[in-house]
């Protein structure tokens, strides 16, 4: 079984962590990935966009793409079920500048699912194998890496052998490594992720790059579920969720030295920080609705969480950030 300490490749590309930032809709924009990058993430993934959508023009689909110096390598994830639409995708993925193709077969929420895509696509292991060989020649081409993220199953009482098809079709097809979140669809996020799944996973496909998901709540659990399951890298998800401190702790850990929380002097200017890269990526006006859900998140490591996070809820102007951190994160505490 792995330490914890050891860095892994997708494809040519060297990642020195084995704990990464997972795909969040809603979060892992470019604002907080570069803020997760400077806490010492080593790669993290855009939430999903729609195949057809990468190329849109239009404030918040540019967001969505948005890269930049500091924000490599980072994968682009896209989500569609047709593999001419996804090879086309992909295309304009690597245009963008991501360094990773990756492609959602997971996604549960009612509307992906409806539209057949996602972790409807669970159900249809031929196809998405077809998918991954028609992005894989787009990858060969561009010279890109291409992943996939898929779940565990697709109903809770299915058994496993989608799975099993899907990952296999998808190693022969040439995908670099693949992420599982051990849950079935069904499951959406709720109840415990099947991390012995994963060590079986790894243990079918030993040269293989595997990423776990599920429940990598803390620092601890990160590396518990490298050093319990065998896999390449843990990706943190909702653990991240207003705490970019979490990829520092783990370095902490790995270097023996007990994490520590960061001063409220140092969250004041991380959400400083923040908000200035909302800005810049949303603009002035949208701001403040963005962050508001992202002060809940901080909030909890306050000291008095519920006004705080009430002060962030009213949230409404650039200015009124800026006075709920003078009012709450003095500069010396
Ligand atoms: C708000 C939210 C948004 C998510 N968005 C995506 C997404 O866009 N793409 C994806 O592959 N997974 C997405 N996920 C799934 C996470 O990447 C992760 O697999 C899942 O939350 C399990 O990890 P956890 O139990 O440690 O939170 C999302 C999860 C949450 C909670």
């Amino acid at each position: 079984m792995q330490t914890g300490t050891q860095t892994f490749r997708i494809g040519p590309i060297e990642i020195s962590l084995p704990v990464v930032l997972a795909p969040l809709a809603g979060y892992s924009d470019l604002a907080y990935r570069r803020l997760c990058r400077r806490m010492g993430c080593p790669y993290s993934t855009t939430e999903m966009i729609l195949d057809r959508c990468v190329s849109i023009r239009g404030r918040q689909h540019i967001a969505l793409t948005a890269t930049a110096d500091d924000d490599h390598p980072t994968a682009g994830q896209i989500v569609g079920n047709e593999p001419e639409t996804m090879a086309v995708g992909a295309r304009r993925i690597c245009e963008k500048g991501f360094d990773v193709i990756d492609l959602n077969f997971a996604c549960p929420v009612n509307k992906a699912l409806r539209r057949r895509r996602g972790g409807y696509l669970m159900g249809e292991p031929a196809r998405v194998v077809e998918i991954v060989r028609a992005v894989v020649e787009v990858g060969k081409e561009l010279g890109r890496p291409v992943t996939l993220k898929v779940r565990q199953r697709n109903k809770t009482t299915d058994g496993e052998e989608n799975f099993w098809r899907i990952a296999q079709g998808a190693r022969e097809a040439g995908a670099a490594a693949v992420t599982v979140h051990a849950r079935s669809v069904e499951q959406k996020y709720s109840g415990p992720a099947d991390w012995d799944f994963l060590r079986r996973v790894k243990e079918q496909f030993p040269g293989w790059v595997v990423i776990g998901s599920g429940d990598v709540l803390t620092p601890e659990s990160a590396l518990a579920m490298v050093r319990q399951t065998g896999v390449d890298a843990a990706a943190v998800a909702r653990g991240a969720l207003g705490n970019p401190w979490f990829f520092h702790q783990v370095r902490d850990l790995q270097a023996g030295r007990s994490p520590q929380p960061p001063s409220l002097a140092e969250q004041r200017d991380v959400m400083y920080e923040h908000f200035a890269g909302a800005v810049e990526l949303y603009g002035p006006q949208k701001a403040p609705a963005i962050m508001r859900k992202w002060g809940i998140r901080y909030a909890r490591m306050h000291p008095q969480p519920k006004q705080v996070r009430m002060a962030f809820v009213a949230v409404k102007t650039p200015e009124d950030w800026h006075d709920v951190l003078k009012r709450y994160y003095p500069r010396c505490d």
